[in-house]
């Protein structure tokens, strides 16, 4: 075998940014090398999100650039992973000639055999999804990092079939990760040096690994050190237990953001997704965070426009974003995925237009609600954990407090990796500033 160099580039959520970590770990194993852009490569991988078309429509016109390297060099290899892989299948190589691999979610073990194909001239497409796979025993190469968070992966795929969603069909079988690997991998972590961890999985409160739950799970890895920070997402409103609610409360370094999607305030339009809560039901689960986690910030995904949306099921959606004031909002025009349950069912009827009106008065809510919150810690005094320079000058570091907002604040020998006491004295709708101070 020809040891090759290879470039990854990935789209979407967390999870795929994690597993791309993932290739990054059976290819190096297999004595292939990383490189940092496509220029230098000789494979590359696009890891890929199918969650609305527009995600796909990027991917499309990245890959296009792709192509005219390929026309430079033939040997070029062009791999297409995740998602988009899993939902298209061969399809794929139908309609775009020059991609030579296709790599589902679940089949990332088997990539060094798919490059050998591709180099005796054979296509390699695998596209199985497993019930059992979670890459437990593999050890992530952590691109990109900022080396104080990383992302761990404690479950794979989701069952819940809301009907928008394309996840269950490209992921797979809900299945949770040995609790015994996630916690040396928090550990091995820590010891290196990295401060703040997040738990990432479709639906991280329905984990379950023998007898444990996601409330045994978080609390294992935040025993590990005091210093360790644990975050994790997402979460969905049915699943948000009173117990894990208890133990976010109980433990300092299991850090008070919670996001919660609750993707409609209509309780009819939460029906016809199939959401499995009413919108009393997720209200109810904010005034328990609430009394146990004063404060917890709170964030959500919203999906404005989905099939038979009324201009009241609309209103209605703003008020609940009014009644819980929401800290930060994922917002979304809904986007009809093929195979999902929503576009067997019911018709995509609310025109462009109106789509793009009520997402707007979405935004505009939010904005007003995240600069509300963020004034509302002028004055107070968070533990941030510096990350590194602030993007716009090096005599300013950044860094994000408990409640996971972005805080800025002059560097004083700060090293990424130190906590720092930060007052807060300005803010915008996207991030606090403040001085350091002692308490
Ligand atoms: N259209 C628009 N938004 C979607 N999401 C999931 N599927 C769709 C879709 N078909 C949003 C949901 C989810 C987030 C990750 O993406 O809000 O929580
Ligand atoms: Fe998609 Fe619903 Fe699963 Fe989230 S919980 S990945 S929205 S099906």
């Amino acid at each position: 075998m020809q040891t090759k160099k290879i470039y990854i580039e990935t789209y979407g959520c967390q999870m795929n940014f994690s597993d791309s970590e993932i290739v990054a770990a059976v290819v190096k194993e297999a004595g292939h090398s990383l490189c940092e852009s496509p220029k230098l490569a000789d494979v590359i991988f696009v890891n890929t999100c199918s969650i609305r078309e527009n995600a796909e429509l990027r991917v499309r016109n990245r890959i296009q650039e792709f192509k005219s390297l390929k026309k430079k060099n033939p040997d070029l290899i062009i791999g297409i992973l995740g998602c988009m892989a899993e939902r298209l299948k061969t399809q794929l190589l139908e309609e775009e000639q020059f991609v030579d691999i296709i790599a589902g979610p679940d089949a990332y073990r088997d990539i060094p055999h798919l490059i050998g194909n591709v180099e005796s001239g054979i296509k390699g497409v695998n596209v199985l999804l497993s019930h059992e796979e979670t890459y437990s025993d593999l050890n992530p190469v952590r691109l990109g990092s900022n080396g104080v968070s990383a992302f761990i992966s404690i479950m794979r795929g989701c069952q819940n079939f809301c009907t928008y969603c394309v996840v269950p069909y490209t992921r797979g079988k809900e299945r949770s990760r040995d609790m015994l690997s996630i916690v040396n991998e928090a550990t091995s972590l820590f010891n290196n040096g990295y401060r703040e961890i997040t738990l990432l999985g479709q639906n991280v409160n329905s984990y379950n690994w023998q007898q444990y739950t996601f409330a045994d799970l978080i609390k294992a890895v935040a025993q590990i050190n005091p210093l360790l920070r644990v975050r994790f997402a997402t979460s969905h409103p049915k699943d948000m237990s009173d117990a894990l609610i208890h133990t976010i409360a109980a433990l300092p370094n299991i850090c008070k953001s919670v996001h919660l999607p609750v993707q409609s305030g209509s309780t009819a339009i939460l029906n016809r997704m199939h959401r499995k809560y009413t919108r009393e039901a997720y209200l109810e689960r904010i005034q328990t965070i609430r009394k146990h986690i004063p404060e917890a910030s709170i964030t959500t995904d919203i999906i404005t426009g989905f099939c038979g949306e009324t201009e009241e099921d609309h209103q209605t959606t703003l008020s609940l974003m009014e009644t819980v004031s929401f800290d930060y909002a994922f917002m979304f025009k809904y986007s009809q995925r093929p195979g999902t349950q929503a576009a067997k069912l019911y018709a995509d009827d609310i025109p462009e237009e109106v789509k793009a009106k009520r997402l707007q008065e979405i935004i505009d809510l939010q904005n007003k609600l995240s600069l509300k919150s963020n004034r509302n810690d002028i004055g107070k005094i968070f533990e941030v954990l510096a990350e590194g320079p602030s993007k716009r000058s090096q005599d300013y570091f950044s860094g994000r407090n408990s409640q996971n907002k972005m805080v800025i604040f002059p560097a004083r020998n700060t090293k990424p990796g130190d906590y720092v006491n930060v007052k807060v004295t300005h803010c915008t709708s996207a991030s606090l500033k403040g001085e350091q101070c002692e308490v």
